[in-house]
């Protein structure tokens, strides 16, 4: 199963070639990586751009000469892109290097006029509990942007080869559609170490199978590439990394923290690693940076939660790390986290919704979690701690959308809101019954997208007939030695829209639209899935959410979820 053990687990024998036809030959504007390369060395330029933060004072280059490699100079590698609160003038990239460097640094300009300006990058380290390795990052931190506009980069450090790459910012409010992209539970394309983490060839064909349709950015639902249950946890991630970096050094892919993303012994809650090798929008607490977050990108406001603060389930557990960290027990260390920041991630995120609900530049709330507040799989199940902690304030404050991962199929929800009558189990009530179009003004949209490579997919036996709904109502007896057991139930499940049993490995892409004629404004969500073994991602399912731009977060919603509730 995935929470706990994370391992290989069996490849099931059900998996099948979809046998429909393969990608849809959509491709955004192209950027080649030639013509990025072929930037270099042009005349530096004036851009009006400074840094935020502590990386430093930004310096024009007087000549953009590459520096000779100097033999045994470590080289970036690692490198992805991440949004700033706001989207349209903020950047993060960060990369990491096998050894500390002398002088990392970032080049930035655009492609028709050379990177004439150079950016500090911030070094952040942290020992991995497990190997006493230790982990150097870099983080060059960008603001001040132009919106909706492609910029190019080179990171580099002293006698290093510079590492290329590029991204689009934002658009600034409803001026400009775009596309984003979704999945979680990706893990790595070839074992490590002893093999222990799970990892399959689509772990690696998902990302060109991303990256062919260009989205501004991808929003990666947690599990990334679990580490935790690994032998080799360094290099666990640096495979991560090093497969994804096609695609994430063009495009941010911004993070949820899942609960393989707890690699106990390293920090306080095991999300040392995670905290390190990111660089997230600021969640104004100095423990928790990074866990969570938001930002805007047009009129869409993401929100990023770490659900580890509220599942029941005992998500976090490794018998490898248990008996190998050398400090485990003298540390006091505790991959059981539930209940972790005292209500400050919950405080945060009704700040955050309060705010977007009131901001007239909003449109759309969209959700990145992990774990699930619905699921139809006897895999791990949904988790009543987040219809207890998230549902009421999803409700009040009109989430349009979540997507989420852990449970490693594909599912998605009618609109729902406040709970089906009588439920003790908090069962979320659907407010509509067209699985093809859906005004989210009536409730929010969940989708399941954990497909997105880890060896052990959802099998087919895990969903019941007649179709019914899976929830995690807590846990037994445990200890930091041994994971706690979940205790699981069965529901009704009128809130399913659409699950596919079939196919393992997938992700979605959203398709927004800003202003419609007409006044509304819409996304339309296309899953692409392929079999194990194939890297032809072909769509499988689609649906639109659709909504009137004027008065969607009114009274007539929150009375509604009072009246539900
Ligand atoms: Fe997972
Ligand atoms: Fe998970």
């Amino acid at each position: 199963m995935d929470a706990g053990t994370g391992g290989q687990g069996g490849q099931d024998g059900q998996l099948r070639q979809d046998g429909r036809s393969g990608q849809d030959g959509r491709r955004g504007p192209d950027y080649s990586r030639r013509q990025v390369l072929s930037t270099a060395g042009l005349a530096a330029v004036a851009v009006p751009l400074v840094t935020s933060g502590k990386a430093g004072p930004i310096r024009r280059v007087a000549a953009l000469l590459r520096q000779a490699d100097q033999a045994g100079a470590p080289q970036p590698e690692q490198v992805h892109v991440q949004f700033g609160a706001d989207a349209a003038q903020q950047v993060a990239v960060s990369w990491a290097t096998p050894a500390p460097v002398s002088r990392p640094t970032l080049r930035l300009g655009q492609p028709s006029q050379g990177l004439g300006i150079e950016v500090p990058a911030e070094q952040r380290t942290y020992t991995e509990a497990l190997s006493g390795e230790t982990v150097w990052t870099y983080h060059a931190r960008l603001d001040h942007l132009s919106p909706a506009t492609q910029y190019v980069y080179e990171v580099l450090n002293d006698g290093a080869t510079p590492v290329p790459g590029m991204f689009r910012t934002g658009p600034r409010g409803r001026s400009g559609s775009f596309r984003f992209t979704s999945f979680g539970d990706q893990a790595i394309p070839a074992p490590v170490g002893a093999g222990l983490g799970p990892n399959t060839p689509n772990a690696g064909y998902i990302v060109p199978a991303v990256e062919r349709l260009d989205p501004l950015f991808h929003l990666f639902n947690g599990d990334l590439c679990y580490a935790n249950v690994s032998d080799a946890p360094v290099q666990t991630w640096a495979s991560f990394f090093a497969n994804n970096t096609r695609s994430a050094a063009n495009r941010p892919w911004m993070p949820a923290a899942g609960n393989h993303e707890n690699e106990v012994g390293n920090g306080p809650q095991g999300y040392l690693s995670y905290e390190t090798r990111f660089e997230l929008p600021d969640n104004g607490s100095a423990s928790f940076r990074g866990n969570w977050y938001a930002f805007t990108v047009g009129s869409i406001r993401v929100i990023s939660l770490n659900n580890d603060d509220v599942c029941l389930q005992d998500g976090g557990f490794s018998g490898f790390r248990r008996d190998h960290v050398p400090t485990y027990v003298s540390n006091g260390d505790n991959p059981y986290i539930n209940g972790y920041s005292s209500g400050a991630q919950r405080a945060w995120l009704e700040g955050e919704l309060a705010e977007a609900q009131q901001s007239g530049d909003i449109d759309w709330i969209v959700v990145c979690m992990h774990q699930v507040a619905m699921s139809s799989a006897h895999f791990n199940g949904a988790d009543l701690g987040i219809r207890q902690h998230w549902l009421p304030l999803f409700d009040t404050y009109g989430v349009d959308l979540v997507v989420a991962g852990h449970e490693h199929h594909f599912e998605r929800t009618f609109p729902v809101r406040g709970t089906l009558s009588g439920s003790n189990l908090l069962t979320p009530a659907p407010q509509s019954s067209d699985p093809t179009l859906m005004d989210t003004t009536k409730g929010t949209v969940h989708m399941i997208i954990g497909g997105g490579g880890h060896s052990f997919p959802t099998p087919v036996a895990d969903f019941d007939a007649p179709h019914d709904g899976v929830l995690i109502t807590g846990v037994g007896p445990g200890s930091p030695q041994s994971q706690h057991p979940t205790i699981t139930t069965t529901e009704p499940a009128p809130w399913s829209a659409y699950r596919d049993l079939q196919t393992p490995y997938g992700f979605a892409s959203f398709d927004f639209v800003p202003h419609e004629p007409g006044g509304t404004t819409s996304i339309t969500v296309t899953h692409y899935g392929a079999a194990l073994g194939s890297p032809v991602y072909s769509p499988l399912d689609q649906f639109v959410m659709r909504k009137r731009l004027a008065g969607n977060r009114t009274g007539s919603q929150l009375a509604a979820a009072s009246a539900t509730r």
